[in-house]
Protein backbone atom coordinates (compact mmCIF):
# COMPACT_ATOMS: atom_id res chain seq x y z
CA UNK A 1 0.00 0.00 0.00
CA UNK A 2 1.11 3.49 -0.84
CA UNK A 3 2.26 6.23 2.15
CA UNK A 4 -0.58 8.48 2.58
CA UNK A 5 -0.40 11.97 1.58
CA UNK A 6 -3.96 13.71 1.76
CA UNK A 7 -7.24 12.15 2.32
CA UNK A 8 -10.65 13.41 1.73
CA UNK A 9 -13.74 11.96 3.12
CA UNK A 10 -17.15 12.16 2.85
CA UNK A 11 -16.78 16.00 2.02
CA UNK A 12 -19.92 18.41 2.00
CA UNK A 13 -19.56 22.24 1.60
CA UNK A 14 -22.38 24.83 1.41
CA UNK A 15 -22.54 28.66 0.61
CA UNK A 16 -25.42 30.20 1.59
CA UNK A 17 -27.66 27.16 1.24
CA UNK A 18 -26.02 26.01 -1.99
CA UNK A 19 -24.38 22.42 -2.24
CA UNK A 20 -21.04 23.69 -3.93
CA UNK A 21 -18.90 20.17 -2.84
CA UNK A 22 -21.13 16.72 -1.83
CA UNK A 23 -20.11 13.91 -0.22
CA UNK A 24 -16.75 13.31 -1.88
CA UNK A 25 -13.96 11.14 -0.88
CA UNK A 26 -10.75 10.84 -2.59
CA UNK A 27 -7.11 10.20 -2.06
CA UNK A 28 -3.90 11.75 -2.73
CA UNK A 29 -1.46 9.44 -1.85
CA UNK A 30 2.65 10.42 -1.78
CA UNK A 31 4.41 9.29 -5.19
CA UNK A 32 1.58 9.94 -7.26
CA UNK A 33 0.09 12.02 -9.54
CA UNK A 34 -3.56 12.57 -9.10
CA UNK A 35 -5.87 14.54 -10.85
CA UNK A 36 -9.07 16.66 -10.19
CA UNK A 37 -10.81 17.24 -12.99
CA UNK A 38 -14.65 19.06 -14.06
CA UNK A 39 -16.35 21.36 -15.77
CA UNK A 40 -16.25 24.84 -14.39
CA UNK A 41 -17.64 25.57 -10.86
CA UNK A 42 -17.49 21.66 -10.10
CA UNK A 43 -16.04 22.53 -7.19
CA UNK A 44 -12.67 21.97 -7.57
CA UNK A 45 -11.35 25.04 -6.09
CA UNK A 46 -13.55 24.51 -3.02
CA UNK A 47 -12.23 21.05 -2.68
CA UNK A 48 -8.28 22.68 -2.60
CA UNK A 49 -9.55 25.23 -0.47
CA UNK A 50 -11.15 22.99 2.61
CA UNK A 51 -7.71 20.23 1.78
CA UNK A 52 -5.26 23.38 2.65
CA UNK A 53 -7.92 24.66 5.77
CA UNK A 54 -8.68 28.17 3.90
CA UNK A 55 -12.49 26.49 4.59
CA UNK A 56 -14.32 24.80 6.82
CA UNK A 57 -16.30 21.43 5.59
CA UNK A 58 -19.72 21.37 6.68
CA UNK A 59 -19.79 17.91 6.66
CA UNK A 60 -16.42 15.24 6.04
CA UNK A 61 -12.96 14.64 7.37
CA UNK A 62 -9.64 15.83 5.69
CA UNK A 63 -6.40 13.37 6.41
CA UNK A 64 -2.90 14.57 5.57
CA UNK A 65 -0.36 12.38 5.80
CA UNK A 66 -2.81 9.64 8.05
CA UNK A 67 -3.57 12.44 10.47
CA UNK A 68 -6.78 13.98 11.22
CA UNK A 69 -6.23 17.70 10.50
CA UNK A 70 -9.99 19.05 9.69
CA UNK A 71 -9.77 21.14 12.80
CA UNK A 72 -6.51 22.89 12.05
CA UNK A 73 -5.40 25.79 10.52
CA UNK A 74 -3.72 26.64 6.93
CA UNK A 75 -0.57 27.21 8.81
CA UNK A 76 -0.51 23.93 10.90
CA UNK A 77 -1.07 21.94 7.74
CA UNK A 78 1.95 23.88 5.95
CA UNK A 79 3.65 22.92 8.97
CA UNK A 80 3.59 19.59 8.58
CA UNK A 81 4.36 19.97 4.67
CA UNK A 82 1.09 20.95 2.69
CA UNK A 83 2.26 23.07 -0.01
CA UNK A 84 -0.39 24.45 -2.31
CA UNK A 85 -0.56 27.44 -5.60
CA UNK A 86 -3.74 29.19 -6.43
CA UNK A 87 -5.51 29.46 -9.50
CA UNK A 88 -4.35 33.09 -10.30
CA UNK A 89 -0.96 33.56 -9.06
CA UNK A 90 0.38 35.18 -6.26
CA UNK A 91 3.85 36.33 -7.12
CA UNK A 92 5.71 39.42 -6.18
CA UNK A 93 5.78 41.11 -9.90
CA UNK A 94 8.80 43.53 -8.48
CA UNK A 95 10.70 41.55 -7.43
CA UNK A 96 13.54 39.09 -8.96
CA UNK A 97 12.59 35.10 -9.39
CA UNK A 98 15.10 34.63 -7.28
CA UNK A 99 13.57 36.46 -4.24
CA UNK A 100 10.34 34.88 -5.16
CA UNK A 101 11.52 31.27 -4.96
CA UNK A 102 13.31 31.93 -1.65
CA UNK A 103 10.51 33.58 0.12
CA UNK A 104 8.87 29.82 -0.29
CA UNK A 105 11.45 28.43 2.07
CA UNK A 106 11.57 31.31 4.00
CA UNK A 107 7.56 31.51 4.86
CA UNK A 108 8.02 27.82 5.86
CA UNK A 109 11.11 28.50 8.43
CA UNK A 110 9.72 32.08 9.69
CA UNK A 111 6.54 30.06 10.67
CA UNK A 112 4.27 32.83 12.26
CA UNK A 113 7.32 34.67 13.84
CA UNK A 114 7.73 38.21 12.32
CA UNK A 115 11.22 39.32 13.61
CA UNK A 116 12.57 35.55 11.87
CA UNK A 117 14.67 37.70 9.07
CA UNK A 118 16.56 39.48 12.12
CA UNK A 119 16.80 36.22 13.61
CA UNK A 120 17.85 33.93 11.03
CA UNK A 121 20.90 31.46 11.92
CA UNK A 122 23.72 31.08 9.33
CA UNK A 123 22.61 27.36 9.19
CA UNK A 124 19.00 28.55 8.28
CA UNK A 125 19.97 31.52 5.79
CA UNK A 126 22.14 28.58 4.03
CA UNK A 127 19.21 25.72 4.00
CA UNK A 128 17.15 28.77 1.90
CA UNK A 129 20.17 29.46 -0.69
CA UNK A 130 20.14 25.60 -1.38
CA UNK A 131 16.59 25.17 -1.58
CA UNK A 132 16.05 28.05 -3.85
CA UNK A 133 19.18 26.96 -5.88
CA UNK A 134 17.47 23.48 -6.08
CA UNK A 135 14.21 24.69 -6.70
CA UNK A 136 15.17 26.95 -9.70
CA UNK A 137 17.28 24.03 -10.71
CA UNK A 138 14.71 21.76 -10.43
CA UNK A 139 12.13 24.10 -12.54
CA UNK A 140 14.56 24.87 -15.26
CA UNK A 141 14.75 28.26 -14.65
CA UNK A 142 18.11 29.11 -12.89
CA UNK A 143 19.36 31.33 -15.58
CA UNK A 144 16.03 33.91 -14.90
CA UNK A 145 16.98 33.88 -10.88
CA UNK A 146 18.19 37.63 -11.62
CA UNK A 147 14.98 38.92 -13.49
CA UNK A 148 12.02 40.42 -12.38
CA UNK A 149 8.92 38.87 -12.44
CA UNK A 150 7.22 41.72 -14.25
CA UNK A 151 9.92 41.07 -17.37
CA UNK A 152 8.66 37.29 -17.20
CA UNK A 153 6.38 35.53 -19.99
CA UNK A 154 3.00 33.41 -18.22
CA UNK A 155 4.73 30.58 -18.99
CA UNK A 156 8.15 31.52 -17.31
CA UNK A 157 6.12 32.72 -13.75
CA UNK A 158 4.05 29.30 -14.21
CA UNK A 159 7.55 28.05 -13.18
CA UNK A 160 8.58 30.54 -10.70
CA UNK A 161 5.50 29.80 -8.80
CA UNK A 162 6.17 26.16 -8.84
CA UNK A 163 9.68 26.45 -7.84
CA UNK A 164 8.63 28.54 -4.95
CA UNK A 165 6.19 26.31 -3.75
CA UNK A 166 8.73 23.59 -4.40
CA UNK A 167 11.62 25.35 -2.15
CA UNK A 168 9.22 25.63 0.84
CA UNK A 169 10.27 21.72 1.11
CA UNK A 170 6.47 20.50 0.83
CA UNK A 171 6.08 16.74 1.21
CA UNK A 172 2.21 17.28 -0.31
CA UNK A 173 1.52 19.65 -2.84
CA UNK A 174 -1.73 20.87 -4.23
CA UNK A 175 -1.63 22.37 -7.85
CA UNK A 176 -4.74 24.59 -9.06
CA UNK A 177 -4.52 25.37 -12.95
CA UNK A 178 -0.66 25.46 -12.93
CA UNK A 179 -0.52 25.26 -16.79
CA UNK A 180 -3.28 27.91 -17.25
CA UNK A 181 -1.90 30.24 -19.93
CA UNK A 182 0.87 28.09 -20.90
CA UNK A 183 1.55 27.11 -24.53
CA UNK A 184 1.96 23.72 -25.47
CA UNK A 185 5.80 23.49 -25.39
CA UNK A 186 5.56 24.96 -22.23
CA UNK A 187 2.64 22.69 -20.55
CA UNK A 188 4.91 19.73 -21.86
CA UNK A 189 7.60 20.99 -20.19
CA UNK A 190 5.63 21.52 -16.77
CA UNK A 191 4.37 17.90 -17.31
CA UNK A 192 7.90 16.35 -17.01
CA UNK A 193 8.84 18.61 -14.35
CA UNK A 194 5.83 16.90 -12.54
CA UNK A 195 6.11 13.36 -12.94
CA UNK A 196 9.93 14.05 -12.00
CA UNK A 197 8.67 15.37 -8.51
CA UNK A 198 6.67 12.37 -8.10
CA UNK A 199 8.78 9.91 -9.40
CA UNK A 200 12.26 11.04 -8.22
CA UNK A 201 11.80 13.16 -5.18
CA UNK A 202 8.50 10.95 -4.21
CA UNK A 203 6.12 13.96 -3.47
CA UNK A 204 2.47 14.01 -3.70
CA UNK A 205 0.55 16.02 -6.29
CA UNK A 206 -2.70 16.42 -6.28
CA UNK A 207 -3.64 18.87 -9.29
CA UNK A 208 -6.71 20.72 -10.69
CA UNK A 209 -6.27 21.22 -14.53
CA UNK A 210 -8.21 21.95 -17.35
CA UNK A 211 -5.51 20.97 -19.92
CA UNK A 212 -7.07 17.61 -20.75
CA UNK A 213 -3.55 16.46 -22.61
CA UNK A 214 -2.01 17.77 -19.53
CA UNK A 215 -3.60 15.74 -17.21
CA UNK A 216 -4.31 12.10 -19.68
CA UNK A 217 -0.85 12.77 -19.83
CA UNK A 218 1.08 12.90 -16.65
CA UNK A 219 -1.57 12.07 -14.13
CA UNK A 220 -1.86 8.30 -12.36
CA UNK A 221 -5.25 8.49 -11.48
CA UNK A 222 -8.06 10.86 -11.89
CA UNK A 223 -11.42 11.78 -9.97
CA UNK A 224 -14.12 13.79 -11.85
CA UNK A 225 -16.61 15.99 -10.54
CA UNK A 226 -20.05 17.30 -11.92
CA UNK A 227 -21.97 20.10 -10.10
CA UNK A 228 -20.26 19.10 -6.57
CA UNK A 229 -20.18 15.59 -6.99
CA UNK A 230 -17.89 12.24 -7.54
CA UNK A 231 -19.08 10.85 -10.92
CA UNK A 232 -16.45 9.19 -11.87
CA UNK A 233 -12.07 7.50 -10.92
CA UNK A 234 -10.24 5.61 -12.55
CA UNK A 235 -7.23 5.65 -14.57
CA UNK A 236 -6.96 8.26 -17.63
CA UNK A 237 -7.81 5.53 -20.06
CA UNK A 238 -10.79 4.73 -18.01
CA UNK A 239 -11.54 8.35 -17.82
CA UNK A 240 -11.49 9.04 -21.57
CA UNK A 241 -13.32 5.63 -22.07
CA UNK A 242 -16.00 6.86 -19.77
CA UNK A 243 -19.83 7.82 -20.98
CA UNK A 244 -20.15 9.13 -17.83
CA UNK A 245 -17.73 11.92 -17.80
CA UNK A 246 -18.30 12.67 -21.72
CA UNK A 247 -21.69 14.09 -20.81
CA UNK A 248 -20.50 15.92 -17.73
CA UNK A 249 -18.59 17.98 -20.39
CA UNK A 250 -21.13 19.71 -22.58
CA UNK A 251 -18.43 20.60 -25.04
CA UNK A 252 -18.22 16.45 -25.37
CA UNK A 253 -15.44 17.68 -28.39
CA UNK A 254 -12.31 18.38 -25.56
CA UNK A 255 -12.76 14.38 -24.43
CA UNK A 256 -12.83 13.07 -28.28
CA UNK A 257 -9.36 15.05 -28.32
CA UNK A 258 -8.06 13.45 -25.31
CA UNK A 259 -8.95 10.06 -26.93
CA UNK A 260 -6.11 11.07 -29.47
CA UNK A 261 -3.41 12.00 -26.97
CA UNK A 262 -1.12 9.10 -27.30
CA UNK A 263 -0.47 10.30 -30.73
CA UNK A 264 3.12 10.84 -30.48
CA UNK A 265 2.95 13.68 -32.19
CA UNK A 266 1.14 15.10 -29.78
CA UNK A 267 -2.15 16.20 -33.11
CA UNK A 268 0.57 19.30 -34.03
CA UNK A 269 0.82 20.32 -37.79
N1 LIG B 1 -17.01 31.92 -1.84
C1 LIG B 1 -18.07 31.45 -2.49
N2 LIG B 1 -19.32 31.87 -2.19
C2 LIG B 1 -20.39 31.36 -2.83
N3 LIG B 1 -20.33 30.42 -3.80
C3 LIG B 1 -19.11 29.97 -4.14
C4 LIG B 1 -17.93 30.46 -3.52
N4 LIG B 1 -16.86 29.80 -4.06
C5 LIG B 1 -17.36 28.95 -4.97
N5 LIG B 1 -18.72 29.05 -5.03
C6 LIG B 1 -19.60 28.24 -5.88
O1 LIG B 1 -19.30 26.87 -5.63
C7 LIG B 1 -19.31 26.11 -6.83
C8 LIG B 1 -17.95 25.45 -7.01
O2 LIG B 1 -16.97 26.44 -7.30
P1 LIG B 1 -15.43 26.12 -7.49
O3 LIG B 1 -14.72 27.41 -7.58
O4 LIG B 1 -15.00 25.17 -6.45
O5 LIG B 1 -15.43 25.39 -8.90
P2 LIG B 1 -14.20 24.92 -9.82
O6 LIG B 1 -14.46 23.50 -10.13
O7 LIG B 1 -12.91 25.29 -9.20
O8 LIG B 1 -14.45 25.78 -11.14
P3 LIG B 1 -13.39 26.40 -12.20
O9 LIG B 1 -13.04 25.28 -13.12
O10 LIG B 1 -14.20 27.45 -12.92
O11 LIG B 1 -12.23 26.96 -11.46
C9 LIG B 1 -19.68 27.08 -7.94
O12 LIG B 1 -21.07 26.99 -8.14
C10 LIG B 1 -19.32 28.43 -7.37
O13 LIG B 1 -20.11 29.44 -7.91
MG1 LIG C 1 -11.32 26.53 -9.76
Amino acid sequence: MSEPGIDVADLTVRFEGNVAVDTVSLSAPMGRLTGLIGPNGAGKTTTFNVCSGLLRPAVGRISLFGVDVTRRGPAARARRGLGRTFQRMELFTSMTVGENVALGREARLAGSNPLWQQMATRRQRTTVRESTAEALEVCGITGLAAETVQSLSTGQRRLVELARVYAGDFRMLLLDEPSSGLDHAESEHLGRILRSLVEDRGVGILLVEHDMALVMNVCDYLYVLDFGRLVFQGTPAETQASPIVRAAYLGAEDLMEMADLSDPTGGEG
